[in-house]
């Protein structure tokens, strides 16, 4: 959760204004990755300099401006604009260097309050700020030492104790020094600072510091959350048309501009041209140089000599109209209506036609593991809320072509329990950031344990990609909308292609695989008929929009379908609404059942559809207020009397029909929520990726 921000403008004159929007804008792309409470801070009028704090120590510049809010980033800005004195802050103000940093917060410790917000201070002066994406586990012991020698905490959060810790360390290794006949208090490296509190830390962070005693100085750390370092420099216009490889280059005049973030959302606008910081990475940015360090620690803690890493910065693959509406009034109605291409996406390159070769299934990613997965004893999807759910759809298929028995856990149940993984199974973690911590966790697990790893995400880099051993990256475009929508369906997608790949031995089922490729590449334009629900779906919501339950009825391959119906009418919509697998009706639901609790049942045609009219049937009995969904040309049969309303959608191969059939559910959930007048893309309490446990 949370996500952090950072500009830093070297010999490129900007104005203060200029500096200030930049932060701003950097918050409004992070913001889906929690939107509780915001914060930016930016460099105070240098002609203040030194200015003196109360305990009589002069800072060499002065104390960085602070400014927090609760609630969306546009409170932020409002109070930024109006309450700030203009004049004081002089606007107009011009800086060849400037650091700021910013952060979008979703609570875990602290209610949103301007005080828990971040950037988090070290006390007086500002003398240390840090934004932090993350969670500090052992925050309760040092919060103990630090009160012990005198400092005062004002927040509830656990990151409060970072900058006091560096302002700690910072007077510590400083005393050390002077104690050693140095007399300078700037030879102490503000690295050597972050390096030694990331020594004391436990936890999961991303952070960034900014300090007055390190004026134009920037340093950025990172472990088990994510952080990306985008450069443009002077004339950068298409920042694309850079040689990769000079980022360390010691070119001190340039004019540059750099920008970490938690994703590259926020900084596809500026520069194309980015680093992936990884784990125990320390990056320094000084005198317009970047440097990055590798650090470790000895089993006793002690630190060992960081290595300077030395990467080529890589090349952003998105574009800049992504990160936009569009011609769409909300990221999750732009993103239900993406899913032709989305899917396109997904398939491109990996699906043989057959025209010249036998048809199949090409996963570069997975290639040299396919026979290990053959082999393994179980395959255990995990993942969490529609990742999870989109395994689930894929379960059946998986079992079918691969012969290999399919187990299915949820990440942090798994942990919970520490249910037993083995050298012989394959782990699939299947998530759409590739950021989730409990899935995250959940891999550390099963690569404790032994077993083959294999990722499903959705984010080149991100710490689920780089943790598994092998893995396909769904390539569904990035999706803001914290509701999860075509990233579900490139999912199922994948999933489906991995069943495909894994079944291509054998030939007692080559036909079926033929007929599952042959409408893999129908896809696209089914799902753009079945998107022509979308007016049926609006009036639909009318009517049940005053509601104050709905369920969700499937079975089979549709089973998932009607969990990933519920999840999101209830995520968005905040209308109560739960999925039950069919043949568990009569085992409790149908007590519920009455004439006027909404029942919507998922009967297209497969191998369980017969069963699905008996449910239809048998809640009909009951007097139940159906609504069904099934097969074009089907209505009649699936409700003779005519007194459902009935929701028919195009008829695919099986397995590949949950993803047309949560379409118009997607749909439905969406003119709810928009009917019911909540926040589509920033449902409440909810964020985009859940980085904490
Ligand atoms: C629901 C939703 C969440 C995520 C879950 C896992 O719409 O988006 O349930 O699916 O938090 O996130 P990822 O897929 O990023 O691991």
């Amino acid at each position: 959760m949370c996500g952090i921000f950072a500009y830093l403008n070297y010999n490129a004159t900007r104005e203060r204004r200029y500096i200030v929007e930049v932060l701003f804008n950097g918050l409004r792309r992070l913001e889906y990755r929690g939107y509780d409470s915001s914060g930016i801070s930016l460099d105070a009028d240098p002609s203040h300099a030194p200015f003196r704090l109360s305990s009589g120590s002069l800072l060499p510049s002065p104390p960085p401006l602070v400014f927090r809010q609760e609630g969306k980033i546009e409170n932020l800005v409002t109070t930024f604009y109006q309450e700030a004195d203009v004049t004081d802050l002089d606007l107009q103000i011009s800086f060849q260097s400037h650091v700021g940093i910013a952060h979008t917060r979703w609570a875990t410790h602290g209610s949103p309050s301007p005080t828990n917000s971040h950037p988090q201070t070290s006390g007086e002066g500002n003398e240390f700020l840090v934004v932090h994406n993350g969670i500090i586990t052992n925050h309760m012991v040092l919060k103990e030492t630090l009160l012990r020698h005198g400092f005062h905490f004002e927040s509830e959060t656990d990151t409060e104790v970072i900058p006091k810790l560096a302002k700690f360390v910072y007077d510590s290794l400083n005393e050390d020094l002077a104690s050693n006949g140095g007399e300078d208090k700037q030879t102490v490296p503000f690295t050597q600072v972050v390096m030694e509190v990331m020594r004391q830390l436990e936890g999961a962070y991303a952070l960034i510091f900014k300090s007055p005693y390190y004026p134009n100085e920037l340093v950025a750390c990172k472990r088990g959350s994510p952080l990306l370092l985008g450069v443009k420099e002077a004339g950068d216009k298409r920042s694309d048309t850079y040689v990769e490889g000079d980022l360390l280059a010691k070119d001190h005049g340039k004019p540059k501009e750099y920008y970490l973030a938690s994703d590259a959302n926020a900084i596809v606008e500026h520069t194309k041209r980015v680093l992936v910081i990884e784990d125990n990475e320390v990056v320094h940015m000084k005198d317009g140089v970047v440097a990055i360090f590798k650090f470790e620690f000895d089993k006793s803690k002690r630190l060992l000599r960081p290595a300077s890493v030395q990467r080529a910065l890589s090349t952003l693959e998105m574009e800049v109209e992504q990160i936009k509406k569009g011609n769409f009034e909300h990221f999750m109605q732009k993103e239900i209506h993406e899913q032709p291409d989305s899917l396109t996406m997904t398939m491109r390159g990996r699906l043989i036609r057959g025209e010249q070769r036998v048809k199949g299934v090409l996963l570069g990613g997975l290639k040299d593991h396919l026979r290990t997965i053959r082999r393994s004893r179980r395959i255990i999807f995990i993942g969490c809320g529609t990742s999870y759910n989109a395994a689930l759809a894929s379960r059946p298929i998986i079992e079918e072509l691969s012969g290999v028995p399919v187990t299915m856990e949820i990440a942090s149940d798994l942990i919970d329990r520490q249910g037993p993984i083995y050298r012989e199974d394959t782990a699939i973690f299947v998530s759409q950031s590739g950021e989730t911590a409990d899935t995250l966790q959940a891999l550390e697990y099963a690569r404790a344990n032994g077993a083959l790893c294999v990722g499903i995400t959705n984010t080149v880099g991100s710490a689920i990609a780089r943790g598994t051993h092998c893995g396909v990256h769904i390539n569904a475009g990035c999706e803001i909308g914290v509701a999860s929508t075509k990233a579900y369906t490139s999912q199922i997608a994948v999933i489906i292609m991995l069943a495909l790949a894994l079944g291509d031995d054998s030939i007692s089922s080559q036909r079926r695989r033929e007929a599952i490729i042959d409408d893999c590449f129908n896809l696209p334009s089914k799902v753009r008929d079945v998107l022509k629900l979308d007016q049926d779906m609006k009036e639909l919501a009318m009517l049940l929009m005053e509601e104050q339950s709905l369920l969700v009825f499937g079975r089979g391959y549709n089973y998932a379908t009607a969990l990933e119906c519920a999840l999101k009418v209830k995520e968005v919509s905040l209308m109560h609404s739960e999925g039950i697998l069919a043949g568990e009706m009569k085992h409790g639901p149908l007590a519920l059942v009455d004439e006027t609790l909404p029942i919507i049942v998922i009967a297209t045609r497969d191998g369980s559809s017969s069963k699905q009219q008996s449910v239809i049937q048998q809640l009909k009995a009951r007097k139940g207020r159906l609504i069904v969904m099934c097969t074009e040309g089907d209505a009649q049969s699936m409700c003779p009397d005519g007194t459902c309303r009935v929701i028919e959608v195009p008829q695919v191969q099986d397995c590949l029909q949950p993803i047309i059939n949560i379409v118009p559910l997607q749909l439905l959930a969406y003119h709810l929520t928009v009917l019911r007048g909540f926040n589509v893309d920033q449902p409440r309490n909810l964020a985009k990726s859940v980085t904490t446990q």
